[in-house]
């Protein structure tokens, strides 16, 4: 049976991983309204990944014999100013998850529960991954701004990115 700490703060964290897949989403029907589909593609792919993130801690939460403990998820915020600031915001909350997920390692290290701190190390590698995603995009963004044939070819490349599922266990 899990520690009640560990348990509550993964299944805070669930909350958190479907959250994500919320402010990714709206940030892709903003693309989508812009015309830009293959950033809003992009976004897609991301915001599955994030369920995917979700649902890793949901296996896990009924591996260690806990019980999933699902709440409101909050409305995503929905108006963005441009492409750049879409991704500024989206590296701000890859930064928070990555602490997020850092509070995890510790509470789990605290009360000596080392499967979860075990299982968190994939999280925390995701995470470098994560950030370095976003940032990956707001360097072009800021290298070829946002003039239009620069966001017509970027649109392109961003179109290219596809899903694949992602499991713990891989
Ligand atoms: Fe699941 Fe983007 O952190």
């Amino acid at each position: 049976m899990i520690n009640e700490r560990v348990l509550n703060i993964l299944n805070s964290q669930i909350n958190k991983e479907f959250y994500s897949a919320y402010l990714y989403l709206a940030m892709s029907a903003y693309f989508d309204e812009k015309g830009l589909f293959g950033f809003s593609d992009w976004m897609k792919v991301q915001a599955r990944e994030e369920m995917d993130h979700g649902m890793i801690l949901f296996d896990y939460i009924i591996e260690r014999d806990g019980v999933v403990n699902l709440t409101s998820i909050d409305a995503p915020e929905k108006t963005f100013e441009c492409p750049l600031q879409v991704f500024e915001k989206a590296y701000e909350h890859e930064k928070y998850v990555t602490s997020s997920i850092n509070e995890v390692a510790l509470l789990s290290d605290n009360e000596c529960d080392l499967a979860t701190r075990h299982f968190i190390n994939w999280y925390i590698s995701e995470q470098v991954e994560e950030e370095a995603n976003v940032l990956d995009v707001i360097k072009k963004l800021k290298l070829f701004g946002d003039e239009c044939t620069s966001l017509y070819h970027l649109d392109k490349e961003m179109g290219e990115r596809t899903y694949a599922q992602h499991t713990y266990k891989e």
